[in-house]
């Protein structure tokens, strides 16, 4: 598999033009199409999988599946066919552990290994050899995995799993949901219980997979928080999933539409896990124009369609709390931010400097190159809004983004670029196939002005 990042760039930019308008389907959501195919290599027999995201970072999972001993297949009506070796199964891989951009897969895929008798070798591309690992490293090597790193826990980096793996309670000094699913993930190989609190909770994909596949977990809230408790070396039968639309690509056409003046579309069967929609309750807080309708079911996780309408936004003070539930769409906050009348508060989010990129620093560039008036905070931003004149935004743009391996700087710098005078342009549209392959053809075919920048 050739990573289309490490290929030559390929420069966009995004300039105003008509409105908005139609419908459309976003890709299967990263975090369950992960999950999914961790999950069928982890049951004895065949899971079949529809809507599975084929974006990069996916395909790794499924690359790491496979070289583990599982068989993971794309079928030719587009579904995925995966064989399971059980729980314990698995074989070491006979080759480095390539993970490209994908910080899930990688911290994911180390909870496997760490609980079997096998030694693994994980790698990745620039970005994800920045990222901190130290996170999953410290409670596995509580249940008895070790671990030879790069300074600060980081790729390339040797796990070498426990011979007999001890099940632990761990308590997750950072909301998130990638270290509480590496734990799971290990706990699942190792006898007895293993529980992880998280004082905040984070989307529950792994726990609700885990009960799909006949997992014995309990979920439960006391003065700690939310604790999960896992009953170790369950038989895992196959399960069907039909990956839901992922709220974290919908979210570029809709705020694209509620920024660019006289848009209305729909996405349809995005999903709506109460722990994944937190920017949605931020932008109707920001007076946005969302509609949510044909709420439904969706392999065990709501889903409705939502519709967006060129909205005039206000800036507002973004709870803190609400941050796991929102992580990975603060880029694209800013950008609704920006063209809002007045100021908006975001603190609370310094995960977001260990992120693909460290996304506070590099929209914090993005939007002040482009005509923002901001300030960076060490856990936020302050973005006084460009507020929206009749005819649209008064945001000036006209500069080039740094996109720095990470898709959603990508994507939001060119939403951005649709309600800005003189447009804004990226270096790299290639890093998107990681979450969103289809991102320019979608936003192209809803009328948006983005296209190749030629020297
Ligand atoms: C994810 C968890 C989040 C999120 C990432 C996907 C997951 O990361 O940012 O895109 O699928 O578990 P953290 O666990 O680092 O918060």
């Amino acid at each position: 598999m050739t990573a289309s990042h490490s290929a030559a760039p390929r420069p966009h930019q995004a300039l105003p033009g008509k409105p908005l308008a139609g419908k459309a389907s976003v890709p299967g959501d990263k975090s369950i199409s992960h999950r999914a195919l961790i999950f069928g290599a982890l049951a004895v027999g065949e899971t079949r999988v529809s809507g599975l995201l084929e974006g990069e970072d996916v395909l790794r999972t499924a690359a790491a599946m496979r070289a583990m001993g599982a068989e993971a297949e794309r079928l030719p009506d587009g579904s995925w066919r995966v064989r399971g070796v059980g729980v314990g199964g698995f074989a070491e891989p006979a080759d480095v552990l390539d993970m490209g951009n994908a910080g899930t897969g990688a911290r994911l895929v180390m909870g496997l290994v760490a609980s079997h008798a096998m030694t693994a070798i994980f790698t990745g591309d620039a970005s994800l050899r920045r990222r901190p690992m130290g996170r999953v490293i410290e409670p596995l090597s509580l249940m008895g995995a070790r671990f030879i790193g790069r300074s600060g826990g980081r790729l390339p980096l040797a796990v070498v799993g426990a011979q007999q793996p001890l099940p632990i309670s761990y308590t997750l000094p950072v909301a998130s949901a990638q270290v509480k699913s590496a734990l799971l993930l290990a706990g699942l190989n190792a006898p007895g219980i293993t529980s992880v609190i998280e004082p905040e909770p984070t989307r529950d994909h792994t726990e609700n997979l885990l009960r799909h596949f006949g997992a014995k977990v309990e979920v439960h809230d006391d003065e700690r928080g939310r604790v999960i408790t896992l009953a170790g070396q369950p038989e895992l039968r196959p399960a069907d999933i039909d990956v839901p639309g992922d709220p974290s690509s919908a979210a570029f056409p809709l705020v694209a539409a509620l920024i660019v003046p006289g848009s209305e579309i729909t996405i349809t069967g995005v999903g709506m896990n109460p722990l994944r929609t937190g920017l949605f309750d931020t932008l109707l807080d920001m007076g946005a124009d969302l509609t949510f309708s044909n709420r439904r079911e969706q392999g065990g996780e709501p889903v409705a369609d939502i519709t967006a309408r060129h909205s005039r936004l206000k800036g507002i003070t973004v709870p803190p709390e609400r941050a796991p539930s929102m992580i990975d769409e603060y880029p694209i906050l800013f950008v609704a931010a920006a063209c809002a009348e007045g100021k908006t508060i975001v603190r609370g989010a310094k995960e977001l400097r260990v992120k693909e990129s460290d996304r506070l620093a590099a929209m914090a560039r993005a939007l002040a190159a482009n005509g923002v008036a901001l300030e960076e905070l060490e856990d936020g931003l302050i973005i006084t809004g460009n507020g929206q004149a009749p005819q649209g935004s008064a945001l000036v743009g006209g500069a080039s983004v740094a996109t720095e391996l990470d898709h959603r700087i990508a994507m939001s710098a060119l939403v951005l670029g649709l309600a800005a005078k003189n447009g804004v342009a990226v270096d790299d549209v290639g890093m998107i196939d990681t979450s969103f392959p289809g991102f320019v053809a979608l936003i192209q075919g809803l009328g948006g002005n983005l296209t190749p920048k030629t020297a």
